[in-house]
């Protein structure tokens, strides 16, 4: 049952994405959550495993820390000039899930 659930947090946030809501304030008022269910969000953008294919940048094997301090400049009242959509895609996370998505990146090889 615990696959059946993920799918269907999964359908919920990936259809958020798709209105325009951006990332499902639901997983962010989760006490509990599941990385990977949060990672699967950023692979439309970022590729499979976030080993991009195309300009957006790859986030698989950089540092945790350089990760997790652009996921909270993205966050802040100030995103970096130039940004465009980071901003709005962290918004609805805690800064828990911005630490689990940092490592999450980080221990993945950038070489598949
Ligand atoms: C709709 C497309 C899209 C999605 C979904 C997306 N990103 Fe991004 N990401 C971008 C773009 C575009 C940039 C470049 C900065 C900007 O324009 O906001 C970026 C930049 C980044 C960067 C900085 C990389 C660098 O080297 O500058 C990190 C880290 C990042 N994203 C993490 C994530 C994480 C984690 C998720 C999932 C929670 C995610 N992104 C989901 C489009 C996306």
């Amino acid at each position: 049952m615990r696959t059946v659930s993920h799918i269907v947090r999964l359908g919920v946030a990936v259809s958020a994405i798709a209105t325009g809501a951006l990332l499902a304030p639901t997983a962010a008022a989760e006490s509990t959550f599941d990385v990977t269910v949060l990672a699967a969000t950023c692979a439309n953008c970022h590729g499979p495993d976030g080993r991009s294919p195309a300009s957006i940048p790859t986030i698989a094997g950089r540092p945790e820390s350089i990760l997790l301090e652009q996921l909270r400049a993205f966050q802040s009242d100030t995103p970096p000039a130039g940004t465009t959509i980071m901003g709005r895609l962290t918004q609805g996370l805690t800064d828990d899930e911005l630490v689990a998505l940092a490592r999450h990146f980080s221990q993945i090889n950038a070489q598949p």
